[in-house]
């Protein structure tokens, strides 16, 4: 079979070796955008005046078909014809169609700006599906902080007792670190927002192609720096696995609180049994294997990132094959991270809190800081409060008691500023309705929070 670079060979490439270096098993992932690119460069050539009008015409035709008969027929982007790459596939359909017209097509580009057009038009296409499976995500914290209501939980630092807050505040945590994928997933966007085509394989076209006119007719603002950093730039690839890591990273933080939060040392949430797996020997067992899997799942993806960067970090200037890598670490690291998504949305779709015990927890000693503040209300210097709290809790924890059980005579033994109002100071709900900032747990501000928080997902179309 002829090759997109036969002519040079005397003999044909090693069979094995071919199929070593073709990428057409992963890369016809690009086909649409591979297409689209060409319909776009074809136009560019007969601006120029490269393609008479009449060959330009005969490869729009023709590239139309292409993509008319793969949405009729998606087995049709086959690999029966052998080909190196999704670049041969097309041009190969495109002459079997046009003929002579279709091996014009290719006049002044190169495939290494075409794939690296490619992969931008992917990812320009790909990632707001990425970012509303996301916003999903966001949906179902806040669907479950409804169902929370103004339940209250401990937090926690160093795993340990810190201070009560809502749990719907717990949950908007989780819903902050979302928003941050999205707002990066943009940058990623940002960066890709540039036309490669121009730059030739590396040195730039010979031809008079209007590259503005072209930028806007793929929908790119901005227009490639340097032809010889087009080559061998994948530094996007880099920038969306990077994304992609932290995405995962985030998934992998949740799925880790609800592993903790559902075991019965916890017991403040429970799995919906369509959520959980059972053991094949122990039947007590409710397991939470998707979340585990999610949690698991980010180990592949911040490999995905370590091996890019690994793979780009030694080539010189240009395009170099290791290059074509990029594909098979971009495609399983956006596969992965949309699957733990829609697993997740979905396990939190079926959570139920468990007010009691949320609440239960969150009483007692980690009341301490405001028994501290409630002395510095009354005037006393936070260390010295601090001091007078801390010999408080090492005395209740001496006699297993709790704040709750002390008598007024008993704090006063501590500090003569308690009195009788210390009761209603120190319990958890005052603790989160005396905070007064807008990030914090006050009642108020989280209800604001989650108003925001369901404005922003509505602007994906999604309800919460
Ligand atoms: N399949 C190749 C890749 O993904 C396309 C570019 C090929 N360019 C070349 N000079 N061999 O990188």
């Amino acid at each position: 079979m002829a090759h997109l670079w036969s002519g040079r060979f005397a003999g044909d490439p090693d069979a094995e070796l071919f199929a070593f270096g073709s990428s057409f098993r992963f890369d016809r992932r690009l086909f649409a955008d591979d297409v689209r690119g060409s319909l776009a460069w074809a136009a560019g050539l007969a601006r120029a005046g490269v393609l008479s009008a009449a060959d330009a015409a005969a490869i729009d035709r023709g590239l139309r078909e292409i993509l008319d008969q793969a949405s009729a027929d998606p087995a049709f982007i086959s690999d029966a014809h052998g080909d190196e790459d999704v670049h041969a596939f097309v041009e190969r359909e495109l002459v079997a169609r046009i003929g002579d017209a279709g091996r014009r097509l290719h006049t002044g580009r190169s495939r290494n700006e075409q794939v690296a057009l490619d992969l931008r038009l992917y990812l320009k296409r790909r990632i707001p599906g990425l970012q509303r499976d996301v916003a999903a995500v966001v949906a179902s914290l806040i669907g479950l902080a409804d169902r929370a209501g103004d339940a209250l939980m401990p937090s926690y630092t160093h795993l340990r007792r810190a201070q009560p807050v809502l749990v719907a505040h717990f949950l908007l945590s989780h819903v902050a670190s979302l928003r941050r994928d999205v707002d990066r997933l943009n940058t990623v966007l940002d960066e890709i927002d540039e036309l490669p085509l121009g730059s030739g394989a590396i040195a730039g076209t010979a031809y008079p192609i209007d590259v503005a006119a072209l930028a806007t007719a793929l929908g790119f603002t901005r227009i490639a720096r340097n032809s010889m950093d087009v080559s061998g730039d994948r530094d996007f690839v880099a920038s969306f696995l990077h994304a992609a890591s932290l995405g995962m990273v985030h998934l992998s933080r949740i799925a880790e609180d609800f592993i903790l939060f559902t075991s019965e040392e916890f017991g403040y949430f429970e799995l919906a049994d369509s959520a959980a797996t059972g053991s094949s020997l122990m039947p007590q067992k409710k397991n939470p294997d998707p979340l585990e899997l999610v949690r698991g799942k980010s180990g592949r993806v911040i490999g995905h990132l370590a091996g890019w960067l690994v793979t780009m970090k030694g080539l010189p200037a240009g395009y170099n094959k290791d290059l074509q890598e990029d594909k098979e670490a971009l495609f399983d690291a956006e596969d992965t991270w949309t699957g733990c998504l829609r697993a997740t949305a979905s396990i939190l779709h079926g959570l139920r809190p468990h007010a009691a015990v949320t609440a239960r927890a969150a009483s007692g000693l980690l009341l301490a800081t405001d028994v501290a503040d409630y002395l510095v209300a009354k005037g006393l210097p936070f260390r010295d409060a601090h001091e007078v709290v801390g010999a408080l809790v090492r005395r209740l924890l001496d006699e297993q008691r709790s704040f709750e059980d002390l008598s007024l005579d008993e704090w006063r033994q501590h500090s003569a500023l308690f009195a009788e109002d210390v009761r209603q100071a120190v319990t958890p709900l005052a603790s989160v309705a005396r905070k007064r900032t807008p990030q914090s747990t006050a009642p108020e501000a989280v209800a604001a929070a989650l108003d925001d928080a369901r404005r922003w997902v509505s602007g994906f179309g999604l309800e919460a």
